[in-house]
């Protein structure tokens, strides 16, 4: 189908809240056309780029995540952890301006003190420039893991019951999820893998309780505004039952 016929399919009332997207494949997509792993990664960011302006122009859904560096991805050799870094710094502070403009609120999760200054400057900045953005939220993953997410929620609810007086018996889900940097979104309807796999690979866990799972075989630079049509279409014929018998 074409894009026009996608869109047009797509029903609106069903669309999921929040669509999080595991942007895999780059270095295969590289190695297939004899290219550097680099090359794919920058082939990526374009990809991504497409993506946000896509779903923000469309007002497709109101959250959309981008898994873009794992907690684990600092066991890559160093001039490609280097090189994933700079396109980064290159795709926020580029896309800052645009951002605002089209009201797109960019937060991004993760251990960003352990991240380069360059790239932590880029982030404060955009953060704070697109705070007001109701667009949509973009959430972009940068040293995030979804075990580094709940660690997270788990000292912020000790550091409560120091100055508070949090008692064990006060937490419960919902109370501990108010304490997860995820807090401020919804929770992912739809999670996205590119580029064959089919794991998680740490993105997120506690959130994903009830998520959607598509997975295709595209390599994340060719996956495209149809294809991302085609995973919300899939999406909205699946039968979400959270436990309950099928209404
Ligand atoms: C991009 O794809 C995902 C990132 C961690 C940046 P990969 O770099 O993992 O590509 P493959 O899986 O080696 O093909
Ligand atoms: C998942 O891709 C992480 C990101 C997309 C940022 P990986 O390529 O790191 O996952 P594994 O190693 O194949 O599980
Ligand atoms: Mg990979």
């Amino acid at each position: 189908m074409t894009r026009a016929e996608l869109l047009a399919a797509v029903r609106r009332e069903a669309l999921p809240r929040h669509v999080a997207l595991i942007m895999d494949g780059n270095g295969r997509w590289a190695q297939r056309r004899g290219l550097p792993r680099r090359e794919g990664h920058r082939q990526g960011v374009k990809a991504a780029e497409r993506l946000v302006r896509f779903v923000a122009g469309e007002r497709l859904v109101p959250c959309l995540s981008l898994f873009a560096f794992s907690t684990e991805n600092w066991n890559r050799p160093q001039e490609e952890v280097q090189d994933l870094f700079d396109l980064l710094v290159r795709f926020i502070r580029e896309r800052g301006d645009e951002f605002v403009e089209q009201g797109i609120r960019l937060r991004v999760l993760g251990a960003v003190e352990a991240l380069p200054p360059s790239l932590q400057r880029a982030i404060a900045d955009v953060e704070e420039r697109s705070r007001r953005g109701d667009g949509l939220d973009l959430a972009v993953g940068i040293n995030f893991g979804g075990r580094w997410s709940i660690v997270e929620g788990a000292r912020r609810a000790m550091a409560l019951a120091r100055s508070d007086g949090l008692k064990p018996e006060d937490l419960n889900e919902s109370a501990f999820a108010r304490l997860l940097p995820t807090a401020e979104l919804p929770e992912p309807d739809l999670i996205v893998r590119t580029g064959e796999e089919k794991r998680i690979s740490n993105f997120y866990l506690w959130e994903a309780a009830y998520s959607e799972l598509y997975f295709t075989s595209l390599l994340w630079p060719d996956f495209d505004e149809e294809a991302l049509l085609a995973a919300i279409q899939d999406f909205q014929g699946r039968c979400r039952r959270f436990g309950r018998v099928p209404q």
